[in-house]
């Protein structure tokens, strides 16, 4: 089975890429930023993101568009300052699309200006690595 990693981050804190190192080291497999097209079709598509204004960045919805032929199912993972999923918000653009999206996900909080400091934690990374090894 073949997987790729695409991540997408905005903040100075770089949340979405901390969380993209876990899981590229976890999977032994390069996460690339979501300016990267895939190169050959990925049967799963770990496509890691962040909330921002109640959705995800345009970015990554075009980063989908372009690439939609060579996803066979896109995998989400994601933090937002209120622990909310942006899962909802990926399917919007997956469903437009007709792209699968796994029910399975990952999100978790993480910090966002003077909230949640030291979020995601430790033991939020143990979590997703775990999620990404049972996949
Ligand atoms: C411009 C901006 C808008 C945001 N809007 C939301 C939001 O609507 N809801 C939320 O829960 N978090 C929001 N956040 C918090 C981010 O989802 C959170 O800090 C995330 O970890 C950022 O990932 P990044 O560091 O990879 O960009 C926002 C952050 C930024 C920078």
């Amino acid at each position: 089975m073949k997987i790729a990693i695409r991540y997408f981050t905005k903040s100075k804190k770089g949340n979405t890429e901390k969380l993209a190192n876990v899981v590229s080291k976890a999977l032994n497999l390069e996460a690339l930023d979501v300016s990267r097209d895939l190169e050959e079709k990925a049967d799963k598509l770990i496509l890691i993101n962040a909330m921002y204004a109640a959705d995800i960045d345009k970015e990554v919805k075009e980063f989908l568009t372009r690439n939609r032929d060579k996803i066979g199912e896109v995998v989400n993972m994601n933090t937002s300052a209120s622990g909310s999923s942006t899962w909802k918000a990926v399917k919007k653009t997956t469903d437009k699309l007709s792209i699968k999206l796994s029910d399975k996900e990952f999100h978790c909080a993480a910090s966002w200006i003077f909230i949640n400091k030291g979020l995601p934690t430790a033991e939020n990374y143990r979590q997703a690595e775990n999620f990404v090894l049972s996949l």
